[in-house]
């Protein structure tokens, strides 16, 4: 991962810059108090949120993302359109997070216990994060479901939890990148390859990413022909 400008210019062809926000105390106070920068729909949505760990998650999550978006779009983070493209699948405006503001310009959301996470590329994106301790048991059900590959190396693996929760934050990275969520079959194309990248059947890059000590983190981005995606970390030096 190599480090980002400061912000304001697009992510280049082939970049993808992420943005990790930590569910801190510091940070869910200032995103209660940022609050107002949220939609009317954002707004409704957190407030229908029972548990206010969730409800913080969610102002973290979307207060950062207009933050990490507003620089690049030249607005304040108010201002951000965020809206949602057609589901693939349905046609139904429930697929991938758009900005109508600037059409080039792609992003990711993912939200996962104490850490949100934006991803930001001049391609279709996909970004998820786990949390490192999700009860292998949640995931254990899904594994008849994946694609063969996926299934042999989750069962040929020393640690098989750890294993399918990588194949499952590659996958479900993927399958927003494409847009169709968790309704695509997920038998269809496999993310199973021994290194930290791959490339998936369709073409979709797939990059495991460091999401820090308490998750597991994957992006995929649909890189133009030829261009080997890279992901940028914002502050961070090379190797850090
Ligand atoms: C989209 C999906 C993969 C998100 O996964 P998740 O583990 O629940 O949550 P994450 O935190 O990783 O991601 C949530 C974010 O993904 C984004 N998202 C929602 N739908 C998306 C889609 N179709 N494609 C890409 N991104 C999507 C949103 O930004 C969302 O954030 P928000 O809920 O705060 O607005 C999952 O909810 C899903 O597959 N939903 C079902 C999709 C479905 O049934 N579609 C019907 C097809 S007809």
């Amino acid at each position: 991962m190599t480090p980002a400008g400061d912000g304001t210019v697009p992510p280049p062809p082939g970049e993808v810059r992420l943005r990790r926000l930590p569910v801190t105390a510091d940070a869910v106070a200032a995103a209660r108090e940022a609050s107002g920068v949220l939609s009317a729909q954002e707004r409704e949505r957190a407030a229908a949120f029972r548990r206010a760990a969730d409800r913080d998650l969610y102002l973290v999550a979307h207060v950062g993302l207009r933050s990490v978006v507003a620089p690049v779009l030249g607005v304040a983070p108010r201002e951000v359109v965020l809206g949602a493209a057609p589901c693939p699948s349905c046609g139904e405006p429930h697929g991938r997070p758009v900005l109508p503001q600037a059409p080039g310009l792609h992003v990711s959301l993912s939200h996962a216990a104490g850490l949100a996470v934006v991803a930001l590329a001049a391609h279709e994106v996909g970004v998820d994060v786990e949390p490192r301790d999700r009860p292998a048991a949640e995931l254990e059900g899904l594994l008849p479901e994946l694609h063969p590959d996926e299934r042999r190396l989750v069962v040929a693996a020393t640690d098989r939890s750890a294993a399918l929760l990588r194949v499952w934050v590659r996958k479900e990275a993927a399958t927003k990148a494409r847009g169709v969520g968790l309704a695509e079959p997920l038998h269809e194309h496999s993310t199973a390859w021994a290194g930290t990248r791959g490339v998936a059947a369709d073409g979709l890059h797939v990059l495991d990413v460091d999401a820090g000590p308490e998750h597991l983190g994957a992006v995929a981005v649909r890189a133009p022909r030829g261009v080997e995606p890279t992901v940028v970390v914002p502050g961070r030096r090379p190797g850090t």
